[in-house]
C-alpha cells in the first residue's frame, strides 16, 4: 500500500468490482494476511460466530459459480472467493463456540441474550458476520486488492458445495484484480453516495 494513502483515500477509491482479470492471481502472502486480518475482526462480546472459507480451487469456484446467479462470472474469474458463514442455529453456537469463550461472555450470553429466543440470537449472530464484511472490504482495498461483496447467491447451494457441518452460508466476497474494461471503476462510474446532511447528524 502507498504509505501516503489514508483511510479516506481508500474509502473514495474502493468500489464493487463487476469484471475480473482471470489471469491475475493474488499472491499467497497477501491471502495469508487477509486470513489473519479477518480472524481479528471484532464482534459483540467477542462471540466470533463465523467461518471464513477461502476458495482458490478452480473446480470448487466453478461449482459455486453455478449457485451465483448474476454474480457467476465474478466467482469464476476472481482469484479467490471468500465465503462468510454463521453458525446454523443458536444450539450450534452454544455447543461449538460458547465453551471456547471467556466465562464472562458465556454468562452474559445466558443471562441477557438467551432469554430473547432463537430468532433474536440468529439475528445477533448474523450481525457479527456482517460487521466482519466491512472490516474485510476495507482490508482488501488497503492491500490493493479488488473485491465484490455478494448477497446475490444461492446460500443453500453454497452449503451443499462446502459441506461445513454446523454452519450456513450468508454471503461471499470475490477478490482479485479488476479487468481493465470493468465499467464500474470509479473513473467510468462515479461513486454515488447521499450527501452528508442527509445521513450525518452533529449535535
Ligand atoms: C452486503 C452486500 C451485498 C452485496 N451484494 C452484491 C451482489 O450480489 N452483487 C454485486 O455486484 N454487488 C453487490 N453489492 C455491492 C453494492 O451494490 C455496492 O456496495 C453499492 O452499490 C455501493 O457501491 P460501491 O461498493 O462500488 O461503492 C453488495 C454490497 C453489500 C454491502
Amino acid at each position: 500500500m502507498d504509505p501516503n494513502m489514508c483511510f479516506l483515500d481508500i474509502a473514495q477509491s474502493r468500489y464493487t468490482t463487476k469484471k475480473y482479470n482471470s489471469t491475475k492471481k493474488i499472491d499467497n502472502n497477501i491471502i495469508e494476511q487477509l486470513k489473519e486480518i479477518i480472524r481479528l475482526s471484532p464482534s459483540s462480546i467477542n462471540s466470533q460466530p463465523w467461518k471464513f472459507t477461502f476458495v482458490e480451487n478452480e473446480k470448487v469456484k466453478n461449482q459455486l459459480s453455478e449457485f451465483s446467479h448474476y454474480n457467476s462470472s465474478k466467482v469464476k474469474d476472481a482469484s479467490h472467493v471468500v465465503v462468510f458463514s454463521v453458525f446454523k442455529d443458536a444450539e450450534a453456537f452454544e455447543n461449538m463456540r460458547l465453551s471456547q469463550l471467556s466465562e464472562g461472555t458465556s454468562a452474559y450470553y445466558n443471562r441477557v441474550l438467551k432469554p430473547k429466543g432463537d430468532d433474536h440470537i440468529m439475528n445477533w449472530l448474523t450481525s457479527q458476520v456482517y460487521l466482519s464484511l466491512g472490516f474485510f472490504l476495507s482490508a482488501t482495498a488497503s492491500l490493493g486488492i479488488d473485491s465484490t461483496p455478494m448477497e446475490g447467491i444461492e446460500q443453500s447451494g453454497y452449503d451443499t458445495v462446502l459441506q461445513d457441518e454446523g454452519y450456513k452460508t450468508l454471503f461471499a466476497v470475490a477478490i482479485g484484480y479488476r479487468d481493465d474494461e470493468d465499467i464500474n471503476q470509479p473513473n467510468s462510474t462515479p461513486k454515488f453516495r447521499l450527501e452528508q446532511d442527509l445521513v450525518i447528524r452533529s449535535i
